[in-house]
């Protein structure tokens, strides 16, 4: 379980999260949505080591993170898919899937690797084709294969859905969510498309400038249109 406790970051004068606490329970997904702003991004970044919070904490099964090199988070268990998918353009499938997790001796990459493309077929297809070559949905795949080579046990998921078609957001977050439940993994998962990831998740949380306004079961956020309109636009 992942136990995020009054985390707080600021950018000078901006308070992009102010003393946020929530739970990502194991085994499934939890959804947090908001519009542009709310500060989904810097939580996420906070939580892989990438920006040093003012004060709170983040316990990853017990253990703490935050104030940890993103090198010792992700060996901890903690792997982040960040906006934008980054995956390196120039280098094979293959060869983006091998940086996730260098560190892990070979036998237990290979294994891991295995398991990837198994549940990912489309990318054992093009395993020697470059990455920037690959669909927008397979990019995405290719991505959290990625973070899967750290065999993680928190998964961190920024904005997945971002500029692919709904067909293939659909797949790719019943995917994610299947990946939760058979992989027993804590999942963050960010989205703006709050009706998709509702969709997927257990628990959804609502935040809006640094702040977490809401949390309830994904059904009574989902029912709630006040607070889609108050929070959400749409
Ligand atoms: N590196 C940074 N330097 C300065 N301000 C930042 C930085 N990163 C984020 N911010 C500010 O922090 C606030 C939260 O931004 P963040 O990117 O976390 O939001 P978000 O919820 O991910 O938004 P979006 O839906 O647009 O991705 C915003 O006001 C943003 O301008
Ligand atoms: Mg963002």
């Amino acid at each position: 379980m992942l136990e995020v406790k009054q985390l707080s970051v600021s950018f000078g004068a901006v308070r992009a999260l102010d003393s946020v606490s929530l739970v990502v329970p194991r085994g499934e997904v939890t959804a947090v949505i908001g519009a542009n702003g709310a500060g989904k991004s810097t939580l996420m970044r906070t939580l892989a080591g990438l920006v040093k919070p003012v004060s709170g904490t983040a316990e990853l099964d017990g253990v703490v993170v935050t104030g940890r090199s993103p090198e010792d988070i992700v060996r901890s268990g903690m792997a982040l898919v960040p906006e934008g998918r980054s995956t390196i353009p120039e280098l094979t499938v293959e060869e983006n899937l091998h940086l996730g997790g260098l560190w892990r001796p070979s036998a237990e990459r290979k294994a891991t690797s295995a398991e990837i493309y198994e549940m990912f077929p489309v990318l054992a297809e093009r395993r020697r084709m470059r990455s920037d070559t690959l669909s927008g949905g397979e990019r995405q795949q290719l991505a959290i294969g990625r973070a899967l080579m750290c065999d993680p046990t928190c998964l961190l998921l920024d904005e997945p859905s971002l500029g692919l078609a709904p067909l293939i957001v659909t797949q790719i977050l019943q995917l994610v969510s299947q990946l939760a439940r058979e992989k027993n993994l804590a999942v963050l998962l960010v989205e703006q498309n709050a009706v998709t990831a509702l969709r997927v998740a257990t628990t959804g949380i609502i935040m809006n400038l640094g702040n977490v306004v809401r949390v309830g079961t994904a059904e009574e956020i989902a029912a709630d249109d006040e607070l889609r309109d108050a929070y959400l636009g749409s």
